[in-house]
């Protein structure tokens, strides 16, 4: 990335992308960067500058819009102050008229190729914000289209294709979350590139509170890309505002290139793991089993079911507290529920941890039924109008109130440290009824508290399933539960488009019911086993419906994933461009390359009748590979011929598997393939 100014100017991104030689001269950069003038122009073009100022004739949208304590409008015009260039960049740039100072920093990491930046403001006296942009960069002119994210619950990480034109593609989450509908990535490929080639620039915005993303071509076909906060959600005056974290990464591989450095930089830089070294450990979640409905014996029954199919933490879900016998009431009400657990949690826990597991539990921190005790006893510490509109019935609590952080501080330690707990799931299942920063900072501010005082209990991001996934979330947590679909099929497409940004280490993937309970499909075991062992593998059906044949493939998955999830772990998840789209495909491998696992699944029939061959990527095309079919046994009897791998491994060179590809045997569709690759 080179950044120059002209004189006491912002400064612009005149070049990012592709390394440059080191000998290049950035002062013929800066000067050949300039676009020429014609008729009907100014006589210079204003700056596309790190916050473009309308106070220089930007013909686009302004990096800053904000108004002095009174409401008065202030144009901002900034000037060069100081730079700070060591390992960081630090740029410092004052506007005296209207005592505003504006800082930029840029973080880059060499290992992940990630860079991270942000705009800081600090004022005189307080104003008022509406929009602060993180630094702004100028998109590729190479790029026919902008690929972005949106989603639903049960639906999450959806892409959205939209082509360049004069004019903005503007995104704005007003939800207050990072949201089902809002996941905050942008990946603009340069025209040609797919998953495995091409160029590529990406994009996402570490916040949890909503956010807002401008693509947009100005008159002059020069392109600009901001991100910030949703617009309006300070709601006070201050002396200083802050972007969150704007994390960017260019790739000449690919979109692949890009979703490893999302991959890498999230489990490597972001993540904190309390027990680095200790193997993600398989999950039995009781959700769909029981619901509401706790019962002692019936729990015990499902944990030693549980931990005999190869469960290693058993997460005890909503229902444990109050009288939360359903979704309409107790939120808030952290204490446990006498009548379901006359003893307390512990009789539970004694037994999960008799049986080899550890113990997680569910609570959702931010939220308040109005059918609560700490509703009735505090009725303002709801966030919002009394008369709004309720989301599952409940409302949000305020958490830019110091006491109502203690409170639910106290009666979550109080539950922490009294019980043999190392996991919580966090749950948020609404929306806020306006955006508002200061609640996101409140929430941010409970967590890390909590985590300095349990410093060895991780914590599941989940909101309705996906709902607040985002780097600013994952600084404090360690899994997200992707989405509340344990349809196999559903998450098959939903954890394929997720790998653009997720790991697999964080990214929790269940079993779910025989008929799935939010979509009433049913598929057979392997699928869905498989599906789940494509990332953070969990059970969440209830063990006793499984017959000897499902308790047989799901127990020899399980043992699957447990031998392969040391190396898994750390692989990077690379999309395969499958040339039957009937064919969802991705290549899991570590750094070395001396191994790989594919998973190919096949999401529905396809229009021609036999497997198109699959390309792999990323391979020595001079190695020599043995692939094998790790589950060839489940060839269905519609496959009556004998391609090689039907029959056994097969050794063939990475410039084979690469530019010819592997041919699968004939599959029913709602199956998957998985193939195992090492390098002789
Ligand atoms: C929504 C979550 O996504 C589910 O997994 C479950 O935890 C419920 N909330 C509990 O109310």
């Amino acid at each position: 990335m080179v950044i120059t100014a002209t004189g006491e100017r912002l400064p612009q991104v005149v070049y990012w992308g592709e390394r440059l030689p080191l000998g290049e001269d950035l002062v013929t950069l800066h000067n050949a960067h300039a676009i020429d003038v014609t008729g009907g122009m100014l006589d210079e073009n204003p700056d596309l500058s790190l916050s473009p100022e309308a106070s220089r004739t930007f013909p686009g949208q302004p990096g800053l819009i904000v108004r002095s304590e009174d409401g008065t409008p202030l144009l901002p015009k900034f000037c060069f102050e100081s730079v700070e260039n060591g390992k960081d960049l630090t740029i410092r740039y004052r506007d005296e008229g209207n005592g505003l100072t504006l800082t930029f920093e840029f973080i880059t990491d060499a290992e992940t190729h990630i860079i991270r930046s942000k705009t800081v403001l600090n004022t005189d006296s307080p104003v008022h914000l509406h929009w602060l942009a993180a630094p702004v960069v100028p998109a590729p002119q190479a790029s026919d289209e902008m690929i972005d994210f949106t989603g639903r619950w049960c639906g999450e990480f959806q892409t959205n294709r939209t082509a360049w034109s004069p004019g903005i593609r503007y995104r704005e989450n007003r939800t207050g979350r990072t949201g089902h509908e809002h996941f905050p990535g942008l990946i603009i490929p340069c025209s040609g590139a797919t998953n495995t080639q091409g160029e590529a620039y990406a994009f996402h915005y570490g916040w949890s509170g909503g956010h807002r993303m401008v693509a947009e071509e100005l008159p002059d076909g020069r392109r600009q890309i901001q991100w910030g906060h949703a617009a309006r959600m300070e709601h006070e005056a201050s002396t200083e505002f802050s972007t969150a974290p704007l994390y960017m990464t260019y790739s000449n591989e690919g979109l692949n290139g890009c979703a490893v450095s999302f991959q890498r930089h999230v489990r490597d830089r972001i993540v904190t793991w309390p027990k680095p070294d200790r193997p993600r450990p398989v999950h039995y979640n009781c959700w769909e089993a029981v619901y509401f409905d706790h019962k002692l014996d019936v729990l015990c029954d499902i944990a030693d079911r549980a931990a005999k199919l190869g469960a290693e933490r058993f997460v005890l879900d909503d229902g444990w507290f109050g009288n939360r016998d359903d979704d309409t009431r107790a939120l808030s009400d952290w204490e446990v529920d006498p009548r379901k657990y006359p003893d307390g949690l512990t009789p539970l826990i004694d037994h999960v941890k008799s049986l080899g597991m550890s113990f997680g539990i569910w609570f959702e921190p931010e939220m308040i039924n109005p059918d609560s005790n700490i509703h009735r006893a505090h009725p303002d510490w709801a966030l919002g109008a009394e008369d709004q509109l309720l989301g599952r019935q409940q409302k949000a609590i305020n958490m830019a109130l110091p006491e109502v952080r203690d409170f639910i501080y106290d009666r979550m330690s109080a539950i922490l440290a009294n019980h043999d707990i190392d996991y919580i799931k966090w749950d948020h299942n609404r929306v806020l009824p306006m955006p508002d920063a200061a609640q996101t900072r409140g929430s941010y501010r409970l967590i890390d508290r909590l985590r300095e005082q349990f410093p060895n209990v991780e914590i599941e991001s989940c909101a309705s399933g996906g709902g607040r996934i985002d780097f600013g979330i994952l600084q404090r947590t360690q899994r997200v539960w992707l989405s509340d679909s344990n349809d196999a099929l559903e998450r098959l497409n939903i954890q394929h488009n997720a790998a653009l940004f997720l790991p697999l280490s964080i990214t929790g993937s269940h079993v779910g019911p025989r008929r799935c309970h939010t979509s009433g499909r049913m598929f057979d075991i392997s699928f869905r086993a498989w599906v789940a062992a494509q990332r953070h593998m969990g059970f969440e059906m209830d063990p006793r419906e499984l017959d000897d044949y499902e308790t047989r493939v799901l127990t020899e998955v399980t043992s699957w994933w447990k031998h392969n999830r040391d190396w898994m772990e750390d692989a990077d998840i690379l999309r395969l461009d499958s040339q039957d789209p009937a064919v969802i495909a991705e290549q899991q491998m570590p750094r070395d390359g001396e191994r790989f696992v594919v998973f190919a699944g096949k999401a529905a029939t396809s229009a021609q009748i036999a497997p198109r061959p699959l390309r792999l990527t990323g391979l020595n095309p001079h190695s020599m590979y043995e692939v094998n079919l790790a589950n060839r046994l489940t060839a269905s009897h519609l496959s009556r011929g004998m391609p090689a791998l039907k029959e056994g491994p097969i050794q063939v060179s990475g410039a084979y598997l690469m530019h010819h590809g592997v041919t699968l045997p004939w599959s029913f569709p709602d199956t998957m393939w998985v193939l195992e690759g090492k390098r002789l």
